[in-house]
């Protein structure tokens, strides 16, 4: 059931009677229908009104228009308009572009445009990598999505995305200073994108993938990473994975169990699972047990396509099937990326004693956090409103800010595990405890520490080379 957030709220302007108890009893109207008040600001003051602008956050839009009706209900009181703030922060989109060179004069003209700038194509002509030092390209990435899998909502289509991808742009700028700019293709084809793609690459240091449906989104960043000299990187698949395994090595650290022992369950097997099972397994985990819908992945299993192969011939060394309650039992770890309110207290009863439990559905996880914590040492989940979100954000800014300091041409297991690894060491000892093993999204701390790790990994890989 959802709560008022700041993710919906809204303004009401309302004109009221100017008595003393009008404040009283327009602030405790919006209480009673469980609106939660954020301000009261008075915008005009005649001798027989006063106009309020009341904001609150909401959890519906049948919530707002319960705050509006009990309002129209006091004396004397009507409202005049109602703004969703939301909608207010997206009128004409979230970014713009803005040239960093002045284009005062005749001079500036002919140094920025024409004639000068002829110079600096040739330049490039000559020596494409050049493009990196003159161009955009140095500080660019492209966030590309076809729409087909956008948050919780699904195949809502490239327009639709677009208020998606804006704001990972802007997440881009402020977390890294990158230049991100939104990509989306109106089609859902995979020969097509990955044609378009490369067509548009040379514009960019690096492609961000994002909310493509599984498992398209597999091949389309296969492909595009065997033809392209710039990073790909499905943040939808390896953002998640980094921030997932960078925080079970923190719950890890908090219950003092090594990897190497646990047996840890992976619900959902999808773009996130697939890139979560990836990336632990390059860890050593004692076993990984995968389950989709149909149940315990194993090779037995009728109908496995390419990626559900792979995921068998890897994981579940004791080759089991069954239900995910069952798979649940004497597991140290549970990490769901699948579907809401798949168990329960109980189910978390049948785990290993310290068990970690991380329930990333969103907007509704797998097991209901309080009922979790009845169990389990550590929970995390993927939401704001609880502690331990798991949330990319933590990595895809400093990945992509390492990546293209580096000037690299590719991205790896190791590049993830680096970063993984620097955004479990920003937690350090003293700061650590159950409800602590991700630091915040807001900590400036991160993407830094984490560009450097990725940046020093690239290096090393090319002196290597
Ligand atoms: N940081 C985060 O918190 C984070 C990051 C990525 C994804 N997610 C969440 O993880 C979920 C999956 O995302 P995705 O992009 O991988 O989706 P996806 O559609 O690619 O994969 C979904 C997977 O879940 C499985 N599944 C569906 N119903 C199931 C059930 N009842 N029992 C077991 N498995 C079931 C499917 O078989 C599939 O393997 C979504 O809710 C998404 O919001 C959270």
């Amino acid at each position: 059931m959802p709560v008022p957030g700041p993710g919906y709220s809204i303004t009401v302007r309302v004109e009221a009677p100017p008595s003393a108890s009008a404040a009283g009893d327009l602030t405790t109207a919006v209480g009673k229908v469980s609106g939660v008040l954020t301000a009261f600001d008075v915008v005009e003051s005649r001798s027989d009104a006063i106009v309020v602008d009341i904001t609150a956050n909401v959890s519906s839009a049948d919530h707002a228009e319960d705050i509006t009706t009990a309002l129209n209900s006091l004396p004397g009181v009507r409202v005049r308009k109602i703004s969703d703030r939301t909608f207010l922060l997206h009128l004409g989109g979230k970014l713009e572009v803005n040239p960093k060179v002045a284009l005062r004069n005749r001079d500036d003209l002919s140094r920025a445009y024409t004639p000068g700038v002829a110079r600096v194509c040739q330049a490039i002509a000559a020596n494409p990598e050049d493009a990196r030092r003159l161009t955009i390209k140095r500080n660019t990435v492209a966030v590309v999505t076809d729409g087909s899998a956008v948050l919780g909502l699904g195949n809502i289509g490239p327009a639709a995305a677009l208020p998606v991808m804006e704001g990972k742009a802007a997440l881009f700028k402020k977390f890294a200073d990158v230049d991100a700019w939104p990509v989306c293709l109106d089609t859902q084809d995979t020969e097509e994108i990955i044609r378009i793609v490369q067509a548009l690459a040379p514009v960019y240091a690096g492609i961000n993938l994002e909310d493509i449906a599984a498992p398209r989104c597999f091949e389309i960043e296969a492909r595009l990473r065997e033809r392209l000299d710039i990073p790909v990187f499905h943040d939808d698949q390896h953002g998640t994975a980094i921030v997932v395994v960078a925080a079970l090595r923190n719950a890890l650290r908090v219950v003092g169990k090594p990897i190497e022992q646990c047996k840890i369950v992976v619900s959902g097997v999808g773009a996130a699972g697939s890139a979560i099972i990836r990336l632990l397994l390059r860890k050593n985990p004692g076993d990984v047990v995968a389950v989709d819908i149909d149940g315990i992945v194993h090779s037995g299993r009728s109908n496995l396509d390419d990626n559900l192969r792979w995921v068998a011939s890897k994981t579940n060394s004791h080759n089991v099937s069954g239900t995910l309650h069952e798979a649940l039992v004497g597991a140290d770890v549970f990490i769901g990326v699948s579907a809401p309110n798949l168990f329960g207290a109980e189910q978390v009863r049948t785990m290993a004693d310290n068990a970690v439990v991380f329930a990333l559905a969103n907007p509704d996880p797998e097991i209901d956090p309080l009922e979790a914590q009845q169990h389990a040492a550590v929970v995390a989940t993927g939401r704001s409103d609880y502690p331990n979100q798991i949330n990319n954000v933590l990595a895809f800014p400093g990945v992509f800010r390492g990546l293209l300091d580096a000037h690299a041409h590719h991205i790896d297991d190791e590049m993830l595990l680096a970063a993984a690894n620097a955004i479990a060491d920003v937690v350090d000892d003293g700061r650590l405890n159950a409800s602590f093993i991700v630091p915040s999204v807001f900590d400036s701390a991160v993407a830094p520490v984490v560009a450097d790790a990725v940046k020093a990994t690239v290096r090393r890989e090319a002196q290597e080379s």
